[in-house]
């Protein structure tokens, strides 16, 4: 994916809150484009993969169970500085952190349950997001 794509997911508890269709009416709002969504649950393996690379860390185990514990909304998401712009959006990984107005600020529960994800790098927007959606669900 070149800088114009990155890959997001609503994570379980925002989505067992019902909150799903006031997020991504921000993502919309703050000019993303929607190339590709579905609703979907991630296996713990399948969890723990996604985020491997905090594996040492003390939260991993929680994360996983987590991030496997509910069905969860994923999408590709284009706009130009896709990766900066959405993480702007979305705020600081402990929502106490994040700026006012951003998704994290006025949808998370806790720094563990931040209520969305988005890729950090071009590379990984691209790598995420090809995990979940083929060529031909992406419009
Ligand atoms: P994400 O990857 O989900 O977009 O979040 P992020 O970049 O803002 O934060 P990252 O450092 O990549 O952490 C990944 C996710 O792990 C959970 N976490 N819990 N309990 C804790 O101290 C803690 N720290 C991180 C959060 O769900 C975070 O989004
Ligand atoms: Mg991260």
């Amino acid at each position: 994916m070149a800088n114009n794509r990155t890959f997001t997911m609503i994570k379980p508890e925002a989505v067992a809150k019902g909150y799903t269709g006031a997020i991504l009416d921000r993502m919309v709002q703050g000019g993303f484009r929607i190339v590709a969504m579905k609703k979907t649950q991630l296996s713990k393996a399948e969890a723990g993969t996604f985020y491997e690379v905090h594996a040492e860390r003390p939260f991993y185990g929680e994360l996983v169970d987590y991030m496997s514990s509910g069905p969860i909304v994923a999408a590709i998401l284009e706009k130009d500085n896709a990766v900066t712009d959405f993480r702007t959006l979305i705020g600081s990984t402990d929502p106490t952190e994040a700026a006012e107005g951003t998704i994290r600020k006025d949808f998370a529960e806790s720094k563990a349950q931040n209520a969305v994800h988005g890729s950090d790098s071009d590379e990984n927007a691209q790598i995420e997001g090809s995990y979940f959606f083929s060529g031909r669900e992406m419009y």
